[in-house]
């Protein structure tokens, strides 16, 4: 650094990005679609708040993905989004789709953004913790017996499996039907990386790990199995289990709180995460958290971009608000801060507000807008 002249215009602005790198952390935020640009104003707004109660230093920028970016660069990831996401020290995700894209050409669909972007930052590990908060109980369509106290962990491997298997395509046979295919690959590498994350969750939690598959039929799901299997040997003290999907699917429903850790492929783990999330009162609660191997990360809600509620100011923000925890917690170790949010939304959840989806009997209901405002009142309070 010393050896640079900084009084020349470019190398000051060298200087200037190698300062800017030493101090500050860089946040991408990509709103996305549907309800993603209204429940990622309500995270934006907690996120500046965390910023200067705690003097964080992060600087954001936005972008667009799925949907939005389709119409702006004619691609729902563009090459300059992507480099930008690579470039920062973390990503922020509403939510992207919507009937508006559904009969584009489906290599241009906002879903495959979304996927692209998961695989071109090697996000492979998907956090996504249902947790139910006491004060939801009611709101769970199961009794609260059921899903009091639940806290569980679903580890969902993201950058495999059949969302990205190929071949893959479309065809029409001889006869003329119309048939389509998919494939769902697994490598001894892909299926490791994701046990490790399962047993290390594991390890700082209650020490309990379900692998859930489908290894009575499928292939990579034998596979699976015995690589996590072999990963164990490494973990003595994670008491391991293995499930197959459709009774874990079961389970989830008959008792939740048998499980501490799951960790399961990327569709599986879609389709469980869904599920969970209605433990817990409502998918408008869980955030989100994917990684990569040196824990850089994106973070978004575990919901869709809801088009049917789009625009109207009623989605639930929370499980954004709680995906800015997430970030803070999981890529810069920000930990009070972190908890600092969660204790605002769970005093907000006290004070009685509620969004549509967890409403209950004697809660005052209140858009996406003021319950933001609401957690940033709680936070700035603290
Ligand atoms: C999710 C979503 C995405 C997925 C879709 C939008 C591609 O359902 O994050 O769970 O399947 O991963
Ligand atoms: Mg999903």
């Amino acid at each position: 650094l010393r050896q640079v002249d900084f009084s020349t215009e470019p190398q000051c602005s060298v200087r200037k990005h190698i300062m800017r790198n030493a101090m500050s952390k860089q946040i991408l935020i990509l709103p996305g679609d549907g309800i993603g640009p209204e429940i990622m104003a309500e995270g934006v707004k907690v996120l500046n708040v965390a910023n200067d109660k705690f003097g964080l230093g992060y600087e954001l920028s936005f972008d667009d993905l799925g949907g939005a970016a389709y119409d702006r660069y004619g691609s729902p990831l563009a090459d300059e989004t992507l480099e930008r996401a690579r470039a920062a020290d973390a990503v922020l995700l509403g939510a992207v789709g919507g009937p508006k894209w559904d009969t584009i050409d489906p290599a241009l669909r906002p879903e495959r953004g979304l996927l692209k972007i998961r695989s071109e930052l090697g996000l492979f590990g998907n956090l996504r913790p249902a947790i139910l908060y006491p004060q939801l109980a009611e709101a769970s369509t199961l009794k609260p017996e059921v899903v009091s106290g639940l806290d569980i962990l679903i580890v969902r491997e993201l950058t495999g499996g059949i969302y990205f298997g190929t071949p893959r395509e479309r065809t029409t046979l001889e006869s003329g039907e119309r048939m389509a295919y998919d494939t769902l690959p697994y490598s001894e590498s892909e299926v490791r990386r994701i046990a490790k994350v399962g047993f290390d969750m594991a390890m700082v939690r209650n020490k309990k790990l379900c692998s859930v598959d489908k290894a009575n039929v499928l292939a990579s799901s034998q596979l699976w199995r015995e690589v996590v299997e072999e990963v164990a040997k490494d973990y003595p003290d994670v008491e391991l289990s293995h499930m197959y999907v459709d009774n874990a699917a079961m389970q989830l429903v008959r008792a939740p709180k048998q499980f501490d850790v799951i960790v399961t492929d990327n569709m599986f783990g879609d389709i469980l995460s869904d599920q969970a999330s209605m433990l817990t009162g409502s998918i408008g609660m869980l955030p989100s958290a994917s990684l990569d191997v040196n824990s850089k990360g994106m973070y978004e809600p575990c919901h869709g971009s809801a088009p049917d509620i789009a625009g109207q100011g009623i989605a639930n923000p929370l499980a954004t608000i709680l995906s800015v925890s997430m970030m803070l917690r999981y890529s810069f170790a920000q930990v009070a801060a972190a908890d600092a949010i969660e204790q605002a939304v769970s005093q907000v959840l006290d004070q009685g507000l509620r969004t549509g989806d967890i409403q209950s009997e004697g809660c005052r209901k209140v858009g996406t807008a003021e319950m933001g405002d609401a957690v940033v009142a709680a936070l700035k309070n603290l």
